[in-house]
């Protein structure tokens, strides 16, 4: 593996779940794997788990690591081509990638969407360039449109936890008082997808009128605005709020109810609740739920470190071919 940036960078769900949960079993037997290796990992934006979890991995497999908030740290990045830099950047892209390449052997990079430029995102301009400017092996800490170390965590979380062969899986939106990127629920969209070909979940979507995510991410998924219906026999319960695909980053007053609480679990299979924190207690998810028997988001964020080492395993393996 060379990139990890979404799905289609593994082929086997099953076998890259199998394999994270052995490194769970056995955190330390490949600290030989990552000596003298070096990871770098890149903030444009803040993080607790991501950074931290991938720091821990990145540790366990023997490698040394460095971490950068650019945002607060660097000098200010000019992502553009063809610009005169008389403004307030300092440094492209094209040199600084090109400089953290050289000092090395993998970088990770988390960078979100501008919400307000709908193709750049999309096409994951400063992404992309940073991969082609680093020359090394990058890991994705989230990208403008996907998240995919914690949609594998998200995987490896169901797996452990399911209690029938094939569960049902919702995507549920919930409020916010903020326009949210859709990389998150893209990325478990997309992972959910794959998995259900795989005939491992049954995937559905439920969210208010104006809130569908990209097409590219939800092909095969089942998609409904009615909330209670989809909760209906659900296992697991996905909860996340995001902005609008269609009217790019715009939010709108949203009619019904659509917080998770106690009563809506009642119309699940005893549905174990996910989210990928930080959550807005109260607003995106009760109170009750977060407290009670049912979520997972704590044993969801412990399992980012054996998604993190899964990946930054297979990487390692690579360099040394
Ligand atoms: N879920 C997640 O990525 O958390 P952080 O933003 O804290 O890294």
């Amino acid at each position: 593996m060379d990139k990890f940036f979404s799905v289609a960078d593994i082929d086997d769900l099953d076998s890259v779940v199998r394999e994270a949960l052995s490194l769970k079993a056995n955190p330390y037997n490949w600290r030989e794997l990552g000596k003298n290796k070096t990871l770098g990992l890149v903030f444009l934006n803040p993080s607790l788990r991501t950074r931290l979890s991938t720091q821990k991995a990145a540790m366990s497999l023997g490698m040394d690591v460095m971490v950068i908030n650019m945002d607060k740290e660097g000098w200010a990045l000019e992502t553009r081509d063809g610009v005169i830099m008389n403004g307030t950047t300092v440094e492209h892209i094209r040199e600084a990638a090109a400089v953290m390449g050289e000092y090395c052997d993998i970088l990770g990079l988390r960078s979100f969407p501008s919400l307000k430029d709908k193709v750049a995102d999309y096409t994951e301009e400063l992404f992309n360039k940073f991969v082609k400017f680093c020359g090394v092996p990058v890991v994705s800490l989230e990208s403008a449109t996907r998240h995919p170390l914690q949609s594998l965590t998200d995987l490896i979380t169901i797996t452990e936890h399911k209690k029938v062969a094939k569960p049902k899986v919702v995507l549920a939106w919930a409020p916010h008082v903020k326009a949210l990127p859709q990389a998150v629920p893209n990325s478990f969209s997309e992972w959910m997808c794959k998995a259900q070909e795989q005939n491992l979940v049954d995937f559905t979507i439920a969210h208010p009128l104006g809130y569908d995510l990209s097409e590219e991410f939800t092909s095969g998924a089942y998609l409904t605005n009615n909330l209670d219906d989809a909760l209906a026999k659900a296992d697991f319960v996905y909860v996340k709020n995001w902005s609008s695909y269609r009217d790019y980053g715009q939010v709108y007053p949203v009619e019904g109810d659509w917080l998770i609480t106690n009563e809506k679990l009642g119309l699940t299979n005893d549905a174990k609740v996910m989210h990928c924190l930080p959550v807005r207690r109260d607003l995106e998810l009760s109170s009750e739920i977060l407290d009670g028997p049912n979520s997972l988001v704590i044993k969801e964020a412990g399992n980012r470190v054996w998604a993190a080492q899964v990946v930054l395993k297979r990487m390692l393996e690579n360099l040394k071919k």
